[in-house]
């Protein structure tokens, strides 16, 4: 068990983000497939990578992966794996899967056979028939793709965007993981000014202050591997009390959210203090319309509303132009702003220099990054490429 193959699972569009995450966290035999991040650690990377990672949607342990198309071959490669290594004699080991473009289509029949599998070792193993299964879950799944079955351990539990700061979900809350995303494609720097206008519960402004203070954001969240015997306490006490130690409270310039809408302000202001940022971040109510930008240099990172949730087409649209109007002229500034409006561009007035294709949740979204000029001094990073297929970098 020395040598383990991790995966960081993430939503389309945002597996480089994360393989450019993890090699910042000195992980270097990172690849990227649609979906997901390969790399490779032990059992105490296992909590770093939870512990870390802001884009990614959680940590599975793959513990084979092999080409089938036959049931009995599955059951006996299954049953061929060294599970006591894992499950203990009481553990829970619940089985889902997914099939897609492979021989073994039935899904169910997948989870079934491999359930049947690690029983029969274990029962081996253990020289027993029935398992009460009462103790730790371990969260086995089956990934069949293309006829290449991947097996895998959930090391998370609730998805890694649970950071346990939000608790009110708003009218259009967008997933921690995909703010922390476009926030690290921004390359925004803690020393430049930031502002999310349409900042609804907070979060794109509290996953800045996380980056900008570089605050671990499972730092204060519980994860489905801290209740296994082969992670110790002590090894998650070590990895969090590192992560305290890498903390920098100092920011120079403020992280601000603002908000027309006064019950967004109010939950915006309960996550922020939540989150432990409130020295760092603040929030206004405040119209768009009425947001002064007198500063040079800084950044706006924003999910503004989109038709499908808040807003009809024509105020959409006309919020759009008002963007254009306001932010088009700022030549120093960077606006990154998600949406799924196709003619995004075209509203505000201007060809972005990159798009992204980002999802949010199950809307397609483009996510148009107008790059402004940089502070004097400060190099430009290079955007990671996306994935191939999972999305399309439109970059002009
Ligand atoms: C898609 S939501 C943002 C969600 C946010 N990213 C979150 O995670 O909660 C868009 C927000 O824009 C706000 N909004 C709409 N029109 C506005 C305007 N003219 N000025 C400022 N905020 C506005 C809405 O109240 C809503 O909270």
């Amino acid at each position: 068990m020395d040598t383990l193959t991790l995966i960081a699972t993430t939503t389309f569009g945002l597996e480089a983000v994360a393989a450019r995450e993890l090699q910042a966290l000195g992980y270097e035999d990172v690849r990227v497939e649609d979906g997901k991040v390969r790399f490779t650690g032990t059992v105490r990377d296992i909590a770093r990578a939870n512990l870390w990672l802001r884009s990614a949607d959680r940590v599975v342990v793959e513990l084979a992966c092999f080409e089938t198309t036959d049931f009995d071959d599955l059951f006996e490669r299954v049953k061929a794996l060294p599970w006591e290594e894992w499950i203990a004699v009481d553990a829970k080991f619940p089985v889902t899967g997914k099939s897609v473009h492979s021989k073994l289509h039935h899904t169910p029949t997948c989870q079934k056979t491999v359930k049947k599998g690690i029983v029969e070792r274990l029962r081996k193993f253990h020289n027993r028939h029935w398992f009460e299964e009462t103790g730790p879950e371990y969260k086995v799944n089956i990934h069949m793709y293309q006829d290449t079955a991947s097996i895998t351990l959930d090391t998370s539990g609730p998805g890694l965007h649970k950071r346990g700061y939000r608790d009110m979900q708003g009218i259009a809350p967008i997933k921690e993981t995909l703010a922390a995303g476009m926030l690290l494609l921004s390359f925004w720097k803690p020393g430049r000014p930031f502002i999310d206008p349409f900042c609804g519960t907070g979060t794109i402004p509290i996953e800045a202050a996380m980056i900008g203070t570089n605050t671990a954001p499972g730092l204060n969240r519980y994860f489905i591997a801290e209740d296994w015997p082969q992670l110790p306490r002590e090894l998650w006490k070590d990895v969090r009390e590192e992560a305290k130690d890498l903390q920098n409270r100092k920011i120079s310039v403020p992280i601000l959210g603002c908000d027309a809408d006064k019950r967004a302000v109010k939950q915006a202001k309960r996550h922020v203090f939540q989150a432990g940022v409130s020295d760092i971040v603040q929030i206004l109510h405040r119209p768009f319309e009425d947001i002064e930008l007198e500063k040079d240099y800084g950044v706006i990172v924003t999910n503004p509303p989109y038709a499908e949730r808040i807003g009809t087409n024509d105020e959409v649209d006309e919020l759009y132009r008002e963007m254009g109007r306001t932010l088009g002229h700022l030549k120093t500034w960077s606006i990154y702003v998600i949406t799924t409006n196709q003619d995004f561009e075209k509203l505000y007035g201007q060809e972005a220099t990159r798009r992204r294709k980002l999802y949010n949740g199950r809307l397609q979204c483009t996510y148009y990054q107008f790059v402004g000029e940089r502070p004097p001094g400060e190099i430009l990073d290079e955007e990671p490429a996306p994935a191939e297929e999972s999305s399309t970098d439109v970059s002009s």
